[in-house]
């Protein structure tokens, strides 16, 4: 079974609580998106291989470690995975970026793809997926599946509010991908949104509704 790691860094937290507040406004919500998903990149990135290179300080030759040729794969779902993108490319600026376009279905909750566009070696790439929310968990599933389908066997979900039931799901269908998360919630409500969750990712961070 794959890991659930839950990032309780006090910036984390303290970002997330601005986040989910109703009053803040698309703006802010964007910028901290943003820097949340920088903070989590550190850790979701903890396990890259390494490799030592002899390098030449201004006082002695020594050797230092490099991240190793791994090639890395940055999969936002649309919309609201977009918001992730940037602060993980300011620290994984070689990372190919691919994209899958879902909806959930506001009567049936099934996930609907609209949208794919993802590296052509996807094979060979390690892979984050990126979503804000993790509610029944029917849209990470569907990516990653979508992923699988073309020959990628190396996949993390990287989400900021998880609902118990969307960890559930992804860990059944997909026993093999490690999830981090900086927070997980109480549950869903009747219309599958995580409570208390913080809305409706898309729509504030792109100021619809
Ligand atoms: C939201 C969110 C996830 C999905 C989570 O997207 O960004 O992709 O819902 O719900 P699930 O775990 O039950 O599938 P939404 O469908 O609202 O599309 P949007 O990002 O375009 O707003
Ligand atoms: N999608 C969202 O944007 N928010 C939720 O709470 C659930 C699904």
């Amino acid at each position: 079974m794959g890991k659930v790691v839950v990032m309780d860094h006090p910036l984390i937290k303290h970002k997330l609580t601005f986040i989910r507040d109703k009053n803040t406004g698309s703006k802010e919500f964007r910028e901290l998106v943003k820097e949340v998903a920088m903070l989590m990149a550190y850790e979701v990135t903890r396990e890259l291989p390494l490799e030592e290179i002899e390098i030449e300080t201004p006082v002695a030759k020594t050797k230092s470690q490099i991240i190793s040729g791994k090639k890395l794969g940055i999969i936002p779902i649309l919309r609201a995975g977009l918001g992730m993108v940037e602060g993980m490319l300011n620290l994984l600026p070689a990372a190919k970026v691919g994209h899958i376009g879902l909806y959930r279905d506001p009567e049936t909750l099934e996930p609907v793809e609209y949208y794919c566009k993802l590296p052509t070696d996807v094979e060979e790439r390690e892979l984050i997926v990126l979503d804000p929310m993790l509610a029944t968990g029917g849209s990470a599933t569907a990516a990653i599946n979508f992923l699988k389908d073309r020959g990628a066997n190396n996949i993390k979900l990287m989400c900021l509010i998880a609902a118990p039931e969307g960890i559930e799901a992804v860990q059944k269908a997909h026993p093999d991908v490690d999830i981090y998360v900086a927070a997980v919630d109480e549950k869903l409500n009747d219309h599958a949104y995580i409570v208390p969750g913080l809305g409706d990712a898309g729509d504030r961070l792109f100021g619809t509704k």
